[in-house]
């Protein structure tokens, strides 16, 4: 028996990056708990078998967040909106990595970090926060990573866009207070999905990765518990923070 049920009967959430990885395991979290789910990545085929899972509860578009404006936003929400209802809130898992050191600096790259995780989730939240779709008191979860709190090698731009998250959510929260809603970013440690797999595959796994993070790499399912909370009612009082969810990854030795 799980010590802690949570019941999202009634509520509906946007979920992007829901094809995999971790807002794959929120998506499905939040279904299981009763919760109405638009899941948004571009992937058609993974995003396909998700929603195939839970047809009553996950619907699905197939949206690019770097290219996605106002227009393609408002289309996709009002297609929701009409079948479901307003949304309760936000899981804004987007995200791309790679490096960027300054002898080997790959412009596009870098654009592509940023423009993913920081502008793909500000031009929705622009959208999304209109009471036209969202319920008062909603809560918007950000992700940002560990990798904004400390210096890594070679991953000044990625640390950038999760810092840029990671301070803008202090300024939202009080444009957003106003309706009662919430935004918070989550700060999770080295996670198995296909993010650090296709890191692996590539550059072979960081230096003394295991040995940082004090209980071990984690699992989605070590991190979605804490978003599933920030979108709770039990989370009602909480607003403008960052949430390390890391396995004691930045209390580990850092090189
Ligand atoms: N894994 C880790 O160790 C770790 C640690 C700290 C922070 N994070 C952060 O946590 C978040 C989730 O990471 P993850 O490990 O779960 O990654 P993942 O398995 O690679 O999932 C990333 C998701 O983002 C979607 N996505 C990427 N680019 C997109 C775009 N242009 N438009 C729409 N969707 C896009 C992907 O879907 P499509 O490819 O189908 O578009 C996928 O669903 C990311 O922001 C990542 O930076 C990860």
């Amino acid at each position: 028996m799980k010590e802690v049920v949570f019941d999202f009967n009634g509520k509906n959430f946007v979920v992007v990056g829901a094809s995999s990885g971790m807002g794959y395991q929120v998506a499905v979290e939040l279904a299981e708990a009763g919760a109405g789910v638009l899941a948004v990545a571009r992937n058609k085929e993974r995003l396909k078998e998700l929603g195939d899972r839970y047809p009553e509860r996950i619907s699905i578009a197939s949206v690019d967040v770097t290219r996605a404006d106002g227009k393609e936003w408002t289309n996709v929400l009002d297609d929701f909106i009409a079948h479901r209802g307003k949304f309760n809130g936000l899981v804004y898992t987007a995200g791309t990595t790679g490096t960027t050191p300054l002898r080997f600096y790959d412009e596009a790259v870098a654009r592509a970090i940023m423009e993913t995780g920081f502008w793909g989730a500000i031009g929705l939240m622009q959208v999304l926060s209109k009471k036209k779709y969202v319920n008062p008191s909603s809560s918007f979860v950000l992700f940002a990573s560990t990798a904004g709190h400390v210096g890594t090698k070679g991953l000044s731009v990625y640390s950038a866009a999760k810092g840029a998250l990671m301070v803008a959510v202090r300024s939202l929260t009080h444009d957003l207070a106003k309706d009662r809603h919430r935004i918070n970013t989550i700060s999770p440690g080295y996670v198995n999905t296909g993010m650090t797999r296709s890191s692996i595959e590539e550059m072979g796994e960081p230096f003394g990765v295991k040995e940082r993070h004090l209980l071990g790499i984690g699992e989605p399912s070590d991190v979605s518990g804490m978003v599933l909370f920030l979108l709770s009612d039990r989370a009602k009082w909480i607003t403008g923070e960052d949430f390390v969810v890391d396995g004691g990854q930045l209390r580990g030795a850092w090189r």
